[in-house]
């Protein structure tokens, strides 16, 4: 039976981005607005995030959630040398040193684990999957709230047999990876999925996609949503550590559009056009995490030499809405819009 979803004085989340976005004052920032901040781990080796979660810990004593992503298994022997051949005029575009890849080794997902339920946090969530049956219970014993990603009705269905407490249901406007963990991804839009996924499951849904204001908030709520999860909305905030180049490019840039793509990381995404992207586009790209170890130094050179037609600049179809303000009052704003219409 799933428990209730926390009790937030205000249904917005602010979705968690790995890579540095969701630093502490922004996941504090949230939840101390009355709404609730997410701390994206997903690429955080275990220590670091037990120093993250005492630092948000230190900020708020408001309920704040840590999100992971589950671990896929990758082909180690694939044939590298085309994909290669492909990056190399890129990166000789930013730097006259030998092309860099990073470290192949993702943090291990079992020592993640182990340190966040060490450290106990209010809100657990996760994207790519589905954890075994004995980590959901884990937390469950702890009293921490579990939730999961869906971006179709059956993989909702799979989330709710699992036992979590709420699904996020991120439709294909959504900023950033899909959390797809299907053979097949149907490419649903947030209110068609929202639709059918509470034709089939109890659990709470979450609305996440293209989710920019309290008139797109409260348009989930009106068909079942108990919450909306915000991730590019918050990209732009004084407290996210986007970069500047990041930022302008959301805030600066609007008129160009965005796309799914698996050029950066081997796993689909989306993000705003770039030449990156082109230049990839229709070619053989090697399954996530490999693409993402083998871009990651490339793409971090790009961001140290503002060069955004070269970095991920991932972001839903909704980014032309960025707001230039604090995360609080961005929260506060979305309040307004809210009571405004409801
Ligand atoms: C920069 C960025 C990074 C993201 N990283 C994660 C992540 O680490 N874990 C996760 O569950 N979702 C991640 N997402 C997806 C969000 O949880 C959410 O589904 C999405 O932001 C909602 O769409 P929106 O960006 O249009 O608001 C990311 C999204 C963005 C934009």
């Amino acid at each position: 039976m799933a428990r209730r979803l926390i009790d937030l004085d205000i249904p917005i989340i602010q979705a968690p981005m790995a890579g540095g976005i969701t630093t502490p004052e922004l996941v504090a920032a949230v939840s101390n607005a009355g709404a609730m901040g997410s701390l994206g781990a997903g690429y955080m080796e275990p220590n670091e995030i037990r120093i993250t979660i005492r630092k948000i810990k230190s900020l708020t004593n408001k309920p704040f959630n840590v999100n992971l992503f589950i671990p896929e298994h990758s082909n180690s022997t694939y044939d590298l040398s085309l994909i290669n051949k492909l990056l190399l005029p890129l990166w000789q575009e930013l730097s006259d040193a030998p092309f860099e890849t990073a470290d192949f080794k993702p943090p291990s997902f079992d020592d993640q684990i182990a340190v966040i339920l060490e450290e106990k946090v209010p809100v657990f969530s996760f994207t790519f999957g589905i954890p075994p049956s004995s980590i959901i219970e884990r937390f469950k014993t702890q009293d921490t709230l579990i939730v999961g990603t869906a971006t179709s009705p059956e993989e909702a269905e799979k989330l709710e047999n699992a036992g979590v407490d709420a699904i996020v249901c991120q439709g294909q406007e959504a900023g950033g990876h899909r959390g797809t963990f299907s053979s097949q991804d149907s490419l649903y839009g947030l209110l068609t999925l929202l639709l059918l996924t509470k034709e089939k499951v109890k659990t709470s849904l979450i609305a996440a996609g293209g989710i920019m204001d309290g008139r797109s908030a409260a348009a989930t709520f009106l068909i079942g949503a108990c919450a909306a999860q915000l991730g590019t909305a918050f990209l732009t905030t004084t407290e996210s550590g986007a970069s500047a180049t990041y930022k302008e490019a959301l805030l600066k840039t609007p008129h160009l559009p965005t796309a799914l793509t698996n050029a950066f990381t081997g796993k689909t995404a989306r993000a705003i056009v770039n030449t990156f992207m082109q230049k990839l586009e229709g070619q053989a790209i090697p399954p996530y995490p490999i693409q993402h170890f083998l871009t990651h130094k490339l793409r971090s050179l790009a961001a140290q030499k503002n060069r955004s037609d070269l970095m991920s600049l991932w972001a839903g179809q909704g980014y032309p809405l960025c707001r230039p303000i604090s995360a609080a009052a961005l929260v506060h704003q979305i309040v307004e819009e809210l009571e405004r219409i409801l």
